[in-house]
Order: C-alpha cells, then sequence, then structure tokens
C-alpha cells in the first residue's frame, strides 16, 4: 500500500476519533476505532440496502414483497445502483483502512487446515500465533474486495445498457447474480461468526471494545502484541471457577 494511503489513513482515523470517544475500561481492550466502526457500519447499511434492492428486481416472487420498501418497481431500479456505488465507495476506504492487518500470512495458511476444528467449534482457545483476524476473517474481506471490483465494473454496463455490446450486457448479468449470491453466503455466515456463534465479538463493532480474555482466546498473537503477555501464561493463571 503505498504510503500516500496509510498517511491519509492516519489523518482520518485522528479526524473521526476527535468527534466520536471509545472508552475502554479495565479488563478490555480497544479493538476498533470510531473511524473502523463508522466505516464498517457505512460498508454494512449500504450493502443490506443494494442486496434487498437488488434482490427485489431479480426475483419476480420478492419484487411483490420488496420493491414496496423502496416506494415502488421503477425507484427501485432507479436506486439500487446508487446503493451500489455508496457500497463500493464505503468498502473502499475500508480497503485501505484494513489493507495492512488483512495481508496473507504463512500461519493463515496453517489455521485454513484446521478449518473444521474451528467451524464444529471444538477448540476454545485459537493458536498462539492467530492475529489481529484470523484466515477465515481474511478470505471474507478479500472476497468482498473481489465482489466490489465485479459489481462495480458488471454494475455500470447494466446502468447503461444502451451504450454498451449486448453480450457484454448478457455477461454482465450473470456475473452481477453469482457475485450477489456468494456476497449472500459470505454474509449470512459473517453474522453468524459475528454474533452467535463467538459470544463477546458483536461489542467490538459497538463500544469498539473487548475483553482481555475474548483477545486471550480468539486471537492470542495479537493478545501478545498489545500486552506484552504470553497469552499460556494467563491462562494458566486464570483463577479456578469455583
Ligand atoms: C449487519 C450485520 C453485521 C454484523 C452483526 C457484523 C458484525 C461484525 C463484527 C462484530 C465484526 C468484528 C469482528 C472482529 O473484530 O473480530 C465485523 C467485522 C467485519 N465485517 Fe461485519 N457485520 C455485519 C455486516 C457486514 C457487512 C454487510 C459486511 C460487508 C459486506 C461486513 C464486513 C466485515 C468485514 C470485512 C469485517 C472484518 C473481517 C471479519 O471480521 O470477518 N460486515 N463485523
Amino acid at each position: 500500500m503505498s504510503s500516500s494511503a496509510e498517511r491519509f489513513d492516519r489523518k482520518a482515523r485522528g479526524e473521526f476519533g476527535r468527534y466520536g470517544r471509545t472508552v475502554v475500561h479495565r479488563g478490555e481492550l480497544l479493538r476498533h476505532p470510531v473511524y473502523t466502526r463508522v466505516l464498517h457500519w457505512s460498508v454494512a447499511i449500504s450493502f443490506i440496502l443494494s442486496l434487498l434492492s437488488g434482490f427485489a428486481i431479480y426475483s419476480p416472487w420478492l419484487y411483490r414483497w420488496l420493491t414496496p420498501l423502496f416506494g415502488g418497481g421503477a425507484r427501485t431500479r432507479f436506486l439500487h445502483p446508487w446503493f451500489g456505488l455508496a457500497f463500493t465507495i464505503a468498502f473502499f476506504f475500508q480497503f485501505l483502512n484494513w489493507f495492512a492487518p488483512m495481508q496473507w500470512t504463512n500461519a493463515d495458511s496453517r489455521w485454513m487446515r484446521r478449518l473444521r476444528a474451528y467451524v464444529t467449534n471444538q477448540e476454545k482457545v485459537e493458536p498462539k500465533e492467530t492475529g489481529f483476524f484470523n484466515a477465515g476473517q481474511k478470505l471474507y474481506f478479500w472476497l468482498i474486495a473481489l465482489s466490489a471490483i465485479l459489481f462495480l465494473i458488471t454494475g455500470f454496463l447494466l446502468w447503461f445498457d444502451d451504450v454498451v455490446p449486448r453480450w457484454t450486457v448478457a455477461v454482465s448479468y450473470v456475473v452481477h447474480d453469482l457475485a450477489a449470491l456468494l456476497m449472500l453466503a459470505g454474509f449470512i455466515i459473517h453474522i453468524y461468526e459475528g454474533t452467535a456463534a463467538q459470544p463477546g465479538t458483536f461489542r467490538s463493532m459497538t463500544d469498539g471494545t473487548v475483553t482481555r480474555d475474548w483477545a486471550r482466546t480468539h486471537h492470542p498473537g495479537w493478545y501478545e502484541e498489545v500486552t506484552d503477555r504470553d497469552p499460556r501464561d494467563d491462562q494458566e493463571n486464570r483463577p479456578a471457577v469455583t
């Protein structure tokens, strides 16, 4: 990532930090600052609006149920590209913000080999090398980045379908719809992992903080980095629950 993008990102974090505060209580760690949270929820809202308006014009069955939300069929068709554009712009800033911690490492390749254990919740504590994001989270991020590019290109071709060759429109329909279905699947898994599957995670995107215990069990590598403590020692020294 170029240094000008990094400088922009640092400045934006500072600016947003002046308007909103994150209170970190004893026993907690700062996970996501205000800037990250504002970006995340802007991405989420614009994505959900794009998804609902997109599915409304995609399926005749859903058309009946979803278009009234946006004021009718014609208005849904008009609004959808604008929601999509808002999503792409919001995600572009999130992409710059998370580019560094989303870099793939050898530890991530090792993590992928124990995906089954993660999904079935067999292990309570993540491997010691799991950093700020685990490999599953990184995959989701790169899936969104790829989909955002595909949505943008095919979306413009569909938006201005009267000035581009017919075959590009036909291909765009297929690619646009496949990307949307892939993103829907990723979105459902993401909501589950960010709420019910991993208690204590959701608050990181509302309050911006997590408990030290959450950090130690889910992201031990990051825990060690920010606390300068060995997560295994802290596990052993925890007071016994009677
Ligand atoms: C509306 C329901 C949503 C909920 C409850 C939710 C929850 C969360 C939470 C709690 C985190 C922080 C995870 C951590 O710090 O380890 C997170 C991260 C993230 N969110 Fe969401 N999110 C939602 C929607 C979305 C949408 C619509 C997108 C994009 C299309 C998105 C993209 C991401 C990405 C890329 C991350 C970082 C990687 C990851 O944790 O998977 N989120 N989300």
